[in-house]
């Protein structure tokens, strides 16, 4: 069983997640109507991902008695467009590090409670974090060094369709 304390902390985190899908579905959605089809590529298949760490809460909570459900609310998405898409990658890269900072408050709890199990259950969640923030720190960094030039950007944009094909990210 699942204390209630890490109970609401793993709802809190199943929440986040759907919310970080959603983020980056919507950003995807802005990047394909400025054209960018290697980025947009990129950003739908990590909004999938995200849903899959949803999942991934929603049925070990249910597993361990608890109800992993989402809490219905509606997601607030507060920025509605962006300058740039090196400021598209800035809020990105943002994001994950306030996720990254929400895993390891979750780890402290798990620890608190002595509950070894989701302890054990969250190592995945670290080690993604770990990935997705230097994935995305790596894609802004290449952006900033591109800078104002539009035809390097555009040449970053086909490098990032090919990635993907690839499976590189
Ligand atoms: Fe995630
Ligand atoms: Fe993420």
């Amino acid at each position: 069983m699942l204390s209630e304390k890490i109970e609401k902390g793993l709802t809190k985190q199943l929440n986040r997640e759907s919310e970080s899908s959603q983020l980056y579905l919507y950003m995807a959605s802005w990047v394909e109507r400025k054209g960018y089809e290697g980025i947009c590529e990129f950003l739908y298949d990590h909004s999938n991902e995200e849903r899959i760490h949803m999942l991934k809460l929603i049925r070990y909570i249910n597993k361990r008695g608890g109800s992993g459900i989402l809490n219905g609310r509606e997601t607030i998405i507060n920025i509605t467009t962006y300058v740039s898409i090196k400021e598209l990658f800035m809020k990105l890269f943002e994001h994950e590090q306030k996720i990254s900072r929400e895993i390891n408050f979750l780890v402290e709890i798990s620890l608190q409670e002595k509950d070894y199990f989701t302890y054990n259950f969250l190592q995945w969640y670290v080690e993604e974090q770990i990935e997705e923030e230097a994935l995305i720190k790596m894609i802004l960094d290449k952006i900033k060094l591109i800078g104002s030039d539009k035809g390097s950007l555009y040449f970053f944009d086909k490098d990032m369709k090919n990635f993907h094909k690839t499976k590189k990210f």
